[in-house]
């Protein structure tokens, strides 16, 4: 943590999703981890701290991933050619499969960690597999990295080749709490677990009930995919009769009301009983629209989510997705947000570039409390980004240098510095 210190350069954060703040030339102060504010001038009694000087680069929150599987980051950008549930048959499934192999596991989960920590997220919401001394060494190598991140044991008892199937829900839960009690065991700092049904169709309700008991008793959070694609949504149907919509098959079993919050991903199809339910308990919803595209998924109604007061925010979905940058999925979303405006539904307008920036900053920061702004009393996640490669002769304000930032990245976007919770992490 290491007590008072200020950032100087130029500074954006989101107010919320409706207002963006820019402070050129200022200084974002940290204590004790903690965001003291955004000030134009050192406030009085603070003129003798550090000050980090980084005039003239862009100073942002920490980007938080609130939806990817580190499992699947090693075929990225292959297989692109399915939709999601033959995609998982032959691509996923077989890869994840491999992870039942420690050696391997830790090879793969190695990369992983690396790529993430020189990436722009500073927090993560992340399914390993259903392996429990792989999914350990995962949570080994993030904690090294001082990234902030909930990862999840995958839990699957049904519908999954041999190799990727527990042999029953009780196995499934007696494995979830050996993995929990090493979890305990290891005291880490920066990772926590979350509870990780895959998704109704490879869950009895048996299980379903079981993690249902798991998430009371232990007060867990937990991560799942909802209403992502209409042929998985019509399995669903047949494979609970008894639900009504998809979202019932998690609530029936306790796995979205609670006073810990729970994370859906995508709610591409969420009929009105469905939407109420994940309103009315909190539930996050994990964007991911490079995934929804390349499955050929769908388009999720964010803009009808935000003036619903949801908690909404961004995922990259690997291997769905194959970028793990948050600055490429605030361009998709603002991409695809225009497609379904023209092509689905002319009144639910498109969001604007800062709305995607409020979704991958506090947008998902909420998942991990005060996280994800500048205000006065979040957690310092901070960026430091030089933009100076993106070269143009326009005059451009500091709210078009981040919007230029979004969408150029790629094209010679630099990330300076990282810190989370006040730490500066070696990049
Ligand atoms: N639904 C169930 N499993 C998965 C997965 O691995 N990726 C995506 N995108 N959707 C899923
Ligand atoms: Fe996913």
């Amino acid at each position: 943590m290491g007590g008072s210190f200020a950032l100087r350069g130029d500074i954006c954060w989101s107010k919320s999703a409706a207002e963006l703040s820019c402070v050129k030339d200022g200084y974002l102060v940290c204590e004790n981890g903690v965001s003291r504010g955004v000030f134009e001038e050192l406030p009085a009694g603070l003129e003798g701290i550090e000050v980090i000087d980084r005039r003239g680069r862009l100073v942002v929150p920490g980007l938080v991933d609130l939806h990817l599987h580190a499992p699947q980051y090693g075929f990225r950008g292959l297989g692109m050619d399915l939709e999601l549930l033959d995609w998982l048959d032959t691509h996923t499934f077989p890869e994840e499969g491999r992870y039942a192999d420690l050696g391997y596991a830790e090879r793969a989960y190695q990369v992983f960690a690396d790529d993430l920590l020189h990436s722009a997220t500073t927090r993560a919401v992340v399914f390993g597999t259903i392996h429990v001394e792989p999914t350990l060494r995962l949570m080994d190598l993030l904690e090294e990295t001082g990234l902030k991140t909930f990862v999840g044991k995958v839990n699957m008892d049904r519908n999954s080749p041999d190799y990727l199937r527990e042999r029953s829900a009780k196995a499934s839960l007696s494995d979830t709490r050996l993995w929990l009690g090493r979890v305990g065991e290891r005291g880490y700092e920066n990772t926590l677990p979350i509870l990780t049904p895959r998704f109704t169709p490879s869950c009895t309700d048996e299980l379903m009930a079981g993690l249902g008991q798991l998430r009371e008793e232990l007060r867990l959070p937990l991560q799942s995919h909802l209403s992502e694609n209409l042929s998985e949504v019509e399995w669903v149907r047949e494979l609970c009769p008894w639900s009504s919509c998809y979202g019932q098959t998690y609530e029936r079993f306790g796995h979205l009301s609670g006073d810990v919050p729970s994370v859906m991903a995508h709610c591409n199809y969420c009929p009105e009983e469905e939407i109420e339910i994940l309103k009315g308990s909190g539930c996050f919803i994990a964007h991911c629209p490079q995934s929804n595209t390349m499955l050929s998924s769908g388009i999720a109604p964010i803009r009808d989510y935000l003036e619903r007061g949801m908690n909404v925010g961004l995922g990259t979905d690997i291997a769905g997705g194959a970028s793990l940058s948050l600055f490429r999925a605030m361009a998709d979303a603002v991409g695809v947000s225009k497609l379904r405006w023209r092509c689905v539904d002319e009144t639910l307008r498109p969001l604007s570039t800062s709305e995607a920036f409020y979704l991958a900053t506090a947008g998902g920061g909420s998942f991990f409390g005060k996280v994800g702004s500048f205000d006065q009393g979040f957690e310092f996640d901070a960026l430091v980004l030089d933009d100076s490669a993106l070269r143009t002769t326009l005059e451009c304000s500091l709210e078009e240098r981040l919007e230029r930032y979004v969408y150029l990245e790629a094209e010679g976007g630099r990330i300076c510095d990282k810190f989370v919770a006040g730490r500066r992490l070696q990049i």
